[in-house]
């Protein structure tokens, strides 16, 4: 069993990565989005933010073995450039209702952020370093490669 969880964990490729369109409840006194758990793969254990970002920050820049993200540009926009180890993609996020869920076993890193550009992060699990991978030779020895 767990031995099957980390093969599909480590196989994971950047068809995964997909955008997910966060419903939306609009009125004339604005629009509510909701994220409920039905509309997600994962049970949301943590939530984080960034913001105060400078325009050149470079975020990321690992990959994680087992969590699962979903990244919502709440304000402003930035770009969340992915990696399985193999291809690429980069995703330019700059509409609040469309957010980007990251599987496991993709490496990411998340620059050209705009002037007030609020990342908002929801994860399947709590902080726990143990779970990043930080260096690309390592994250090519995770998958295989
Ligand atoms: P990191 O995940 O590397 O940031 P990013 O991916 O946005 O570049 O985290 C930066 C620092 O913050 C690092 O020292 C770990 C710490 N941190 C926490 O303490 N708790 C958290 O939930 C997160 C995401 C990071």
């Amino acid at each position: 069993m767990g031995n099957s969880d980390s093969k599909l964990k480590y196989q994971t490729t950047i068809t995964e990565v997909s955008i997910i369109e966060i419903p939306r409840v609009h009125d004339e006194r604005g629009i509510l989005a909701v994220v409920e758990g039905d509309s997600i793969p994962f049970d949301i254990k943590r939530i984080y933010y960034l913001y105060d970002i400078p325009s050149d920050a470079y975020r990321g820049g690992h990959a994680h073995k087992e969590l699962y993200q979903l990244i919502v540009p709440l304000s402003g926009s930035f770009d969340v450039k992915i990696n399985d180890g193999r291809n690429n993609r980069v995703f330019s996020l700059n509409k609040p209702h469309k957010a980007l869920l990251i599987v496991p076993g993709i490496w990411r890193e998340i620059d050209n952020f705009s002037s007030g550009s609020v990342c908002l992060v929801l994860a399947s699990n709590v902080y726990d370093e143990s779970d990043y991978i930080r260096n690309f030779e390592d994250f090519l020895a995770f998958k295989m490669l």
